[in-house]
Formats: C-alpha cells, structure tokens, sequence
C-alpha cells in the first residue's frame, strides 16, 4: 500500500524535477509524494535536494523508503520524477560559467585558470583505488598545504579570482569550478568545445590533499621517460601528452613562479593582464596550434621552449602527433578537446554517477519543441538525459515512450471522410 501525500508548494520547489522545463516555474504546482515500502534504500543523499526546504526536510530525513514525486501544475500536466540530486546544481553552474566568461572579459586571466583545473586534475593516481586518496579534480586545490606545493607557485592568483564566485554560487563545488574555469577558459580563448560533464565531488579537508611530487617537472633529466612515467600513471597516453601539452599556446611561464622563462619579453611587456613573463607563443591569449609550429621552428627567442615542450619533436612517438598538430589545426582541436575532457574527469567522484552536461540549458536557448521524429532517426544510443527528457515529454501528455499514444479514431474517420467527399466531387465532375 502506498501513503500518499500533497503539498502545495512555491515555484522554486516546483523546479526542482529533473523534467521541470516542461512544467513553468512560474506557476504554483502541486506536489505528491507518494512511498513505496517495497523499497527501502533511499540515503541521507539522495533526500539531500529536498533537504534545503526545512519543511520537507523535515518530512523526509527520518524516512528510510524512496520517494516517487508526482508534479502537477495548474494546467493539469503531470510527470512522475525521481528527486534528481547532484553534487552542484545546474543552474548555478550556467551562471557560473556567464559569470567566468565575464571575468575572462575583464582580466584575462584565461592561461591561470586553465592551469589550476589541470593542476587539480593531474595529481591523479590511477594505481590507487580509494577516492580522494587517488587525487585528481575533486577541488583539493583550493587548501593552503596543497597550493604550496613548488608546482602550484603562482595559483593562489587563480583561487583568489574564483572564490568570490564560490561565495557567490554555493550550490557548486570546487572541483567542478576549477574545471568549469578551466575548459570555459580554452574555449572563450578560441579553442574547441569540451564535453565537459559536471557532479565532481568535493575533497573535504587539507588531509585529503595528495602528497607533493605528482606533477610534472619542465626539466627533468630524462624529459620523455618523465612525462611517460607522470602521465601514464594518470592512465593518459603519448597523443594526449602531446594534445594537452598544446595548451601552452596560451600563457606565460614567470622566473619568479616557476624558475622558468625570461622575466619580459617584447610580446608580455605590456601584458594584457599583469605584465611580464615568456609566452610560448606571440599571440599567447589566442589558443591555435602555433604551440607546435613555433617549436618546430624555434625562430624567435622571445618565445618559450621548456625541455618539456623540446621533446615532443625529439621522441619518436611524441613526434609523430606533434608534426600532425603543427600541419593541422583540426585535429590538434579534436584530439585536445577529448584529452581535456578525459584529463578533467581524472579520479573524480561524480554525484549523480553518470555526471551532469550543462550545455544545452535553459539560460542559453529556449527549451526545445519536443519533435518524435528527431529522436527517431538514426541509430545512435541516445543519451541518458535525453531519454529523460524524452520520457517527461511523453509523461506530460498522459503516455509513455514503451507504448504508442491511443490514436483518436475519430479524427481519423472524418478526415477518411473529407478526403473521400474532396476525391468524389473531383472526379464526380
Ligand atoms: C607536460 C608537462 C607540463 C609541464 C612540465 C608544465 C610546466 C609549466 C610551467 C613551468 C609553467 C609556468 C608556470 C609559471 O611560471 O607561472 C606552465 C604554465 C602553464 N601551463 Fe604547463 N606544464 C605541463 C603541462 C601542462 C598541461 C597538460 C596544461 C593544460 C592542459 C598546462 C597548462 C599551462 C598553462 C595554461 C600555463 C600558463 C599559466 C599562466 O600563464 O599563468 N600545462 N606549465
């Protein structure tokens, strides 16, 4: 038996189903809360959406059954949703990302955040198997013990930059910030899209921070064997060193951070941004493949080559991707944007499991006309979001995408007719 409860609740709490944007926001809806005993499992988490109403906190925190939500809104439209929680929220995230876009407007500062998402990220051991022990983007960063690690010189500038949109939008975590800043950066910088996902849970305290040495160093003795030997044990691989490696095409290497690079040159003197520094290439807030030509070139000594960078035209292997990126920018493009992603998600924890994409939401295009037609072409797996989208759609029209809608007969028949009475009169004359 099921107990069964309603609500009448303002809009913001009307929001918050997954399949909302089906449903005005705007308007008050009712809410159902029904139980079912034979599940048992719901956590602490999983409730932890609804908990930030005292009331319906209140309600749920002692219950020990998943809820099943009914939503209906005034003109009668009903969809059946599991509360969805993740570990940001999406609209904050969206405007977060305007916001990050606003800030990259005013300070260029597009090279330093990148460079805090892929030192939060790149401290990932894939050999270790407890989370967040393993490292990687899970916003450890942001402690003192970890930003005073040598590699990290310099990345207080990017925190400091980013927590007043932390203060700002709580509903999101460090880890995703950093990455949000980061692939935001490259592509506000004219680099491609990255399919980017969100959730990452955060590390919660300085003695989750991994321990000093996982990234990293510009001048090893050995720089191919230490970028295998640091790269490999993120589970990343000889094209997606030399891929991410071209994200030195934007930025500036500073004596006084990192020991490496010239104090100025003509192409920093004048920043944007505070001044100073060696770029690795002219245009150094424009991100293209002129990383790889101008090190295959070498033709300016203004211009940055780290031992690092070096190698990527002197290893056999790295070689081979680094003169394809330099003849073509394309697949530099597609090959960087893969790397990012996959370098973003390293050892991450993400709630809810599968991640969260905000790229097509609301705040950036109107919700889209639900079209069968569009969904039925092809034979691509659809993904998860969009199947959940798909089924409010159905849902909020009383059917279901598992069977077909009940076809109104009679239209049917008196369209029979009138194309029958249309075809008589024609050929009646
Ligand atoms: C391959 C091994 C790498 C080494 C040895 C290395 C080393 C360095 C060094 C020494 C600096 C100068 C820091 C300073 O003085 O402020 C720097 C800057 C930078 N690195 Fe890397 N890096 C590596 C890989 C990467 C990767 C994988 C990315 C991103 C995906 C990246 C992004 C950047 C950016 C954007 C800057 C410029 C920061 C700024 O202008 O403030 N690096 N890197």
């Amino acid at each position: 038996m099921a107990e069964r409860l309603s609500l009448t609740l303002p809009p913001t709490m009307a929001a918050f189903t997954a399949s909302s944007r089906i449903l005005p926001a705007a308007s008050r809806a009712r809410v159902s809360l029904a139980y079912s005993p034979s599940s048992s499992s719901a956590s602490l988490s999983s409730l932890k959406c609804l908990g930030s109403t005292p009331l319906v906190s209140r309600l749920f925190l002692n219950q020990k059954r998943s809820p099943v939500v009914r939503v209906v809104s005034e003109r009668g439209l009903s969809a059946v949703a599991t509360p969805k929680c993740a570990a940001s929220d999406p609209d904050q995230l969206r405007s977060a990302r305007a916001d990050i876009k606003e800030l990259l407007k005013t300070n260029f500062c597009h090279p330093i955040l990148i460079r805090l998402g892929w030192h939060d990220a790149g401290t990932y051991n894939k050999n270790i198997q407890e989370w967040p022990q393993k490292g990687g983007a899970n916003g450890s960063l942001r402690f003192e013990v970890e930003l005073k690690h040598a590699a990290n010189a310099g990345l207080v500038n990017a925190l400091k930059l980013l927590q007043p949109l932390k203060d700002k939008y709580s509903g999101v975590t460090y880890a995703d910030l950093f990455q949000l800043a980061s692939a935001t950066a490259i592509e506000e910088a004219g680099g491609p899209k990255i399919p980017m996902k969100y959730g990452r849970v955060d590390a919660t305290g300085p003695t989750e921070c991994p321990e000093e040495g996982r990234l990293p160093d510009a001048g090893p003795p050995s720089p191919a064997d230490h970028l295998r030997d640091v790269f490999y044990r993120m589970g990343l691989n000889d094209k997606e060193i030399v891929a991410l490696s071209g994200a030195h095409t934007l930025g500036r290497s500073r004596p006084e951070r990192s020991g490496w690079g010239k104090p100025e040159t003509k192409y920093t003197k004048d920043g944007p941004g505070a001044p100073g520094g060696q770029s690795w290439t002219v245009q150094w807030l424009k991100f293209d493949n002129s990383y790889f030509k101008d090190i295959k070139e070498r033709r300016d000594e203004d211009l940055l080559v780290l031992p690092t960078d070096a190698v990527l035209f002197e290893d056999a292997s790295f070689k081979e991707y680094a003169e394809k990126y330099a003849e073509d920018q394309e697949t530099f493009f597609k090959d960087y944007a893969e790397a990012h992603a996959k370098l973003s998600n390293l050892g991450a924890k993400f709630d809810p499991p599968e991640g969260i994409v905000i790229n097509d939401g609301p705040s950036e295009s109107a919700p889209e006309k639900f079209v069968a037609a569009k969904y039925s072409s092809g034979k691509r797996e659809l993904s998860d979001s969009m199947k959940q989208k798909i089924r409010a759609e159905y849902e909020a029209i009383g059917g279901s995408p598992d069977k077909p809608l009940p076809t109104n007969y009679f239209l049917n028949i008196i369209i029979v007719i009138a194309v029958l009475a249309v075809l008589s009169s024609l050929f009646g004359n």
